[in-house]
């Protein structure tokens, strides 16, 4: 079976992951990072796409915990550009780093499943995973790969904390970038509960259809 998959992001009062040079900022407030923490720590695995990798080179870990009790870390980089010095490779966590069918590359201290042609198939890389006994999959960003998994119907839960920062840029990130979905086809979110954290606020949905 698929694992149950939430998308947990934090994005500016003006709907921005980060600001126009990609670089990560910090959005979420002491609490939602504590949240956070305990959301990964539910977690069987954790996924991100290699832009973020390449943007925040994020550990993926939580603090104090042993590499067998942290979750899996994975990310979706169909060409292999994750570099060798990347933390998603540390000791820290086991690693999977998911490239297309057509990419050779490896890297030492991570596992490499190769999953589709052209770009990473993430509706099988699921199939995959479930068969390997994850069954609740965190999404941490960025805005491709959250959008990659709306359009392909793969979103159970969608979390957003909304800080309390203007950042503004046309070509600032977005929870949900890509090519955008035509209007009729728009997800449809039933939102599940609100709730102050700090200076932020957490919204939490469902996806209706999904
Ligand atoms: N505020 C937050 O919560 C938060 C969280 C995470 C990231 N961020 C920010 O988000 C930005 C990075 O976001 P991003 O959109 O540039 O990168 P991203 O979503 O992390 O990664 C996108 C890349 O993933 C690869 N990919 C592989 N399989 C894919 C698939 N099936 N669908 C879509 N993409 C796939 C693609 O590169 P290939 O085609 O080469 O594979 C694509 O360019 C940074 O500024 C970072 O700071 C913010």
């Amino acid at each position: 079976m698929r694992p149950r998959v939430i998308v947990n992001c934090a994005m500016t009062a003006d709907g921005k992951l980060a600001g126009r040079s990609r670089r990560q900022l910090r959005i979420s407030s002491p609490q939602d990072m504590e949240r956070v923490r305990e959301l990964r720590a539910s977690s069987d695995a954790i996924l991100v796409g290699v832009g973020t990798v390449l943007a925040d080179d994020p550990h993926l870990t939580i603090k104090g915990l042993p590499p067998e009790s942290n979750p899996l870390r994975i990310v979706l980089d169909s060409n292999g550009r994750t570099p060798s010095g990347a933390r998603v490779l540390d000791a820290r966590a086991r690693t999977i780093i998911v490239t297309t069918e057509e990419c050779e590359r490896t890297w030492p201290g991570a596992e490499t499943i190769r999953c589709g042609r052209g770009r990473v198939d993430a509706a099988r890389l699921l199939d995959l995973l479930g068969e390997r006994g994850v069954d609740t999959l965190m999404v941490e960003g960025g805005g491709e790969i959250i959008f990659s998994f709306f359009q392909a119907g793969l979103v159970d839960q969608y979390l957003v904390f909304v800080g309390s920062q203007v950042v503004g840029g046309r070509d600032s990130p977005t929870p949900a970038d890509g090519d955008g979905l035509p209007e009729e086809s728009a997800v449809r979110l039933r939102l599940t509960g609100s709730e102050v954290l700090g200076d932020g606020i957490l919204l939490s949905y469902e996806v209706a259809n999904g």
